[in-house]
């Protein structure tokens, strides 16, 4: 729980990192806006039955990010495709197939989810401690939070007690997940009806500081973008050589540190110093050399360009806090809490 001073420095101060203390206070992060039902979610539900839960995720953590250093990256776009279709309710997970043969985890953008074995190791480890307790979608919630800690970024408190959805919803991801070739009109909506007005989605969207993206995403703005007959016009010519480069085919990946690697190659400095869930990805969107077309539109609106030039030119402190902000926020949208849905044992599987 957060005491009430930890909620105000959480909100005033830059660095949002709050020791974990005493008495529950009214989360200052409007939990669900959007959702409803946000207040059945509390800090450390989990106290009586599952004390050492934030502890046991932690301590996980830590040892699946030192073996993979993408882990943070794969767990927050996981969280993020949850989040968005049905809410924080672990339906993302399911693999079951269901009456249309389909799975949500495999709609679009075309299995390139990952780190489902993450969250399994992680619910092995909390089943043998307090069994059928803890549901996968808090799981899922508190391993982004503490792989966006060990990747730089800031701490924010999470609320728990969601339960997991009794299904999955293929159709709904295919048509709601924004699309990597989608204009700022279409981004701004698919968030805006999620509660996010257009400087959350700014935040939001620096999840792309970390990670990883597929060839197969760019290589439509290369050429024949939409059809023209010619490259995205928004490339600037050096980044247009620099991109056809590094995706002469759909099987590579380009790491979204490019832009940070290619400052330090050319100051012939390390790129060690380029893995951290900092604001170089703002930096990159104000010079056009955004990686995906939605990347690059951010600048081409007034309102989110204005939240993207903020990020960029501050030392980094402006977009850890509503980073921070933005993603409590998220990780409480849409839950399933109370009576409904269940507490899964095998986060792929429903129980019966
Ligand atoms: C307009 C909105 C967005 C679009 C179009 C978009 C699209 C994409 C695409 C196409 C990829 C590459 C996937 C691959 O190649 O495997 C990607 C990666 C990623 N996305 Fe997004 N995304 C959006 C918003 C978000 C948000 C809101 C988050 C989280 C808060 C997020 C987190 C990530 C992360 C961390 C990666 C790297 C994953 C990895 O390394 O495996 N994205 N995104
Ligand atoms: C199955 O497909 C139909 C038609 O596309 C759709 O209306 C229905 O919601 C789907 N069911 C599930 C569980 O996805
Ligand atoms: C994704 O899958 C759909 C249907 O399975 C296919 O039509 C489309 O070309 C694929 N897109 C990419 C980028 O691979
Ligand atoms: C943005 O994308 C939407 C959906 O594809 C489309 O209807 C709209 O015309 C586009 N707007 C602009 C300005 O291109
Ligand atoms: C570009 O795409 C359009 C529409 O998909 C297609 O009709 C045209 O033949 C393509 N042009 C080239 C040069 O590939
Ligand atoms: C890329 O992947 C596809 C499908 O996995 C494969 O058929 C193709 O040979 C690969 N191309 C290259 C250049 O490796």
């Amino acid at each position: 729980m957060f005491s009430r001073n930890c909620v105000l420095l959480a909100v005033f101060s830059f660095l949002v990192i709050c020791p974990v203390t005493t008495v529950a206070a009214q989360p200052e992060v409007d939990p669900g806006s959007a959702s409803g039902f946000p207040f059945q979610l509390r800090y450390n539900y989990y106290d009586e039955k599952c004390e050492d839960l934030e502890g046991i995720v932690w301590s996980k953590m830590k040892t699946i990010v030192k073996l993979q250093h993408n882990a943070p990256a794969q767990l927050l776009r996981l969280m993020f495709h949850d989040c968005f279709i049905g809410g924080c309710d672990a339906s993302v997970l399911l693999a079951d197939r269901n009456e249309n043969g389909t799975v949500e985890r495999e709609a679009i953008p075309n299995r390139t989810l990952k780190g489902f074995n993450f969250i399994d190791t992680i619910k092995d480890e909390i089943e043998e401690e307090c069994p059928g307790v803890v549901s996968c979608s808090d799981i899922l919630v508190l391993a982004t939070r503490d792989g966006i800690v060990l990747a730089g970024g800031p701490y924010y408190p999470v609320l728990t007690g969601r339960r997991d959805s009794k299904e999955s919803f293929f159709d709904k991801a295919m048509a709601e997940i924004p699309r990597p070739n989608g204009n700022f009109s279409e981004t701004l909506r698919l968030f805006s009806v999620r509660g996010f007005d257009e400087r959350e989605t700014v935040a939001l969207l620096g999840a792309h500081n970390i990670g990883r993206i597929g060839c197969q995403f760019i290589r439509p703005r290369l050429s024949n973008f939409t059809g023209t007959g010619l490259p995205d016009p928004t490339i600037p010519p050096y980044f247009l050589e620099e991109l056809r480069r590094k995706c002469p085919d759909d099987n590579n990946t380009i790491s979204n540190m490019l832009n940070d690697e290619h400052t330090d190659t050319a100051r012939g400095l390390s790129v060690s110093i380029a893995t951290s869930l900092n604001n170089h990805y703002y930096k990159t969107l104000m010079r056009g050399r955004g990686l995906l077309f939605a990347d690059q539109q951010l600048m081409a609106n007034e309102k989110t360009a204005a939240a993207a030039t903020d990020y960029a030119i501050d030392d980094g402190n402006i977009f850890r806090t509503e980073f921070a902000h933005a993603m409590a926020k998220m990780s409480n949208f849409g839950v399933v809490t109370g009576s409904k849905g269940e507490v899964r044992h095998s986060c792929s599987h429903l129980n019966s």
